[in-house]
């Protein structure tokens, strides 16, 4: 099984960016782990802070991959661009956020991604990831 994680914006400051909401542990940090727990996935990991970068990787994947992960981050609650990207592919898109974003800022409660992917995990910290793989595994 193939099964890719894409971050956007400011996710590649995971463990020095507001540590109070995103933890103190780096994405690669936790991400090595994942990779040794889940040994039978064939897990990638990509991050970007532009837009259109991560349209690219939605379309490379989505066709070919069992499963994106996707954390669009700020992106989540602006981009249509995104959004339409995850409607244009077939592989199944799981949304994943560290925060619970609907108890944060009216802005961050909008995501023009959710209403196309399988499922959203929300608020659960790094381990939102991790429930979206087991979601794949099910
Ligand atoms: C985030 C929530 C977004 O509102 C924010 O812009 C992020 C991270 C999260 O994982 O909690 O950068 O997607």
């Amino acid at each position: 099984m193939k099964i890719i994680i894409i971050n956007g914006p400011n996710l590649n400051l995971l463990g020095k960016r507001e540590n109070d909401i995103y933890g103190e542990k780096s994405f690669n940090e936790f991400f090595e782990i994942l990779v040794q727990k889940y040994s039978t996935i064939e897990l990638c990991h990509f991050q970007s802070n532009i837009e259109g970068e991560i349209i690219d990787k939605i379309q490379e994947t989505g066709y070919n991959f069992d499963g994106i992960v996707l954390n669009a981050a700020a992106y989540t609650h602006t981009s249509v661009g995104i959004a339409d990207a995850v409607r244009a592919v077939n592989t199944p898109v799981v949304e994943v956020h560290i925060s619970n974003t609907f108890s944060r800022e009216n802005f961050r409660h909008k995501s023009f991604s959710a209403p196309h992917v399988k499922g959203v995990i929300v608020g659960f910290g790094l381990q939102s990831y991790e429930l979206a793989l087991q979601s794949f595994l099910q």
